[in-house]
């Protein structure tokens, strides 16, 4: 393997740059060339591709987004679109390709590597954490951060104002950041898929705790369960109190990656380099109880919808600690 080939695919999240910067670096410190590939799929498409130095990445580590921007590409679920991007690549002696994304991305390089022959490589970048063979996906971490703070800013107004507040955060079908954030930021409960049908249980502890003198609540929904104001309105239906919602939507994909992220993301990037010159592809590295980890394609995107990954021990510690 002499020249590989990076980009960034599907939602931006905190630490993509940090990865990138650690592939980039580590590829030229083992004597590789290595491109940078705009807008993911998209410019592997459209040949949006250029040669990198150690220089083209710095001062990128603590920023947040991607400077290889990223896309959810259409062109690329098409063989015609996943052919010519091959091409792009055969065409500069380009044999690797490290994938920094999620799911869908994952799915994407597995038919591309099978398809053109190329060893593809993921690094597992997404703020859902609904990754399998990772601990960690790159960005989770500071999303729960993030979600933490403004949480930590709404509840001056709930205590305040002894309100109701359903705060929805991000994450897809996957609860990590709701079940997080819910402990780390005092919440009362949290709406996850698999016990959105408990909300009028939920009303019923509402409606005792006001009779004992709790004046306000913070719930955690998961996106992938309700969305806030539909739970809002189920609440104040069956309690009759004031309900507010609040939807923290894109601030939590932004932002500068935490501490975590960043060693996490220089690990892995080192580790995807590493894997394509032991001409390792069709699979993701990720780091499982601290030790690198090598997983296929196949393996890495079982955790679809309706598989998810509760943490049941957090959330149950965030009701006990709610009383
Ligand atoms: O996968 C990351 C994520 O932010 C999910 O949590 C969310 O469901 C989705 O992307 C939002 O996608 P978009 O930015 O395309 O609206």
């Amino acid at each position: 393997m002499r020249r590989i080939a990076i980009l960034t695919s599907g939602g931006d999240a905190p630490g993509m740059n940090a990865a990138i910067r650690s592939a980039v670096r580590t590829a030229i410190y083992k004597n590789l060339s290595v491109y940078g590939v705009m807008r993911g799929y998209e410019g592997l498409i459209d040949d949006h591709i250029s040669e990198f130095n150690a220089r083209s990445v710095s001062n990128i580590l603590s920023r947040g987004g991607t400077v290889l921007k990223t896309s959810r590409s259409m062109r690329f679920l098409k063989k015609e679109g996943v052919l010519k991007a091959g091409a792009n690549l055969k065409r500069r002696g380009i044999d690797g390709l490290i994938v920094i994304g999620g799911n869908g991305s994952f799915k994407g390089a597995d038919e591309f590597s099978k398809l053109t022959g190329i060893k593809t490589v993921g690094i597992p970048g997404t703020i859902d954490n609904d990754i399998c063979g990772s601990d960690y996906a790159v960005g989770a971490h500071t999303a729960v951060d993030t979600a933490l703070d403004a949480i930590d800013k709404i509840r001056d107004t709930v205590t305040s104002m002894e309100r109701i507040y359903v705060i929805e955060v991000m994450g897809r079908f996957e609860p990590f950041i709701a079940i997080r954030v819910g402990l780390a930021g005092g919440a009362e409960d949290v709406i996850f898929p698999g016990n959105d049908y408990l909300i009028d249980d939920m009303s019923n502890d509402i409606k005792e705790g006001r009779k004992k003198g709790k004046v306000s609540w913070i719930i955690v929904v998961s996106e992938g369960a309700k969305r806030a104001a539909e739970a809002a309105k189920s609440i104040k239906k069956n309690t009759g109190f004031e309900v507010r919602a609040i939807t923290l939507g894109h601030i939590q994909r932004g932002g500068s990656p935490s501490a975590y992220d960043r060693v996490l993301a220089s690990r892995l990037g080192a580790q995807a380099v590493d894997a394509l010159i032991e001409d390792k592809g069709d699979g993701m590295v990720g780091i499982v109880s601290d030790k690198p980890s090598f997983v296929s394609f196949k393996a890495a995107c079982m955790r679809d919808k309706g598989k998810i990954k509760l943490d049941k021990e957090i959330y149950n510690l965030t009701k006990i600690l709610a009383i």
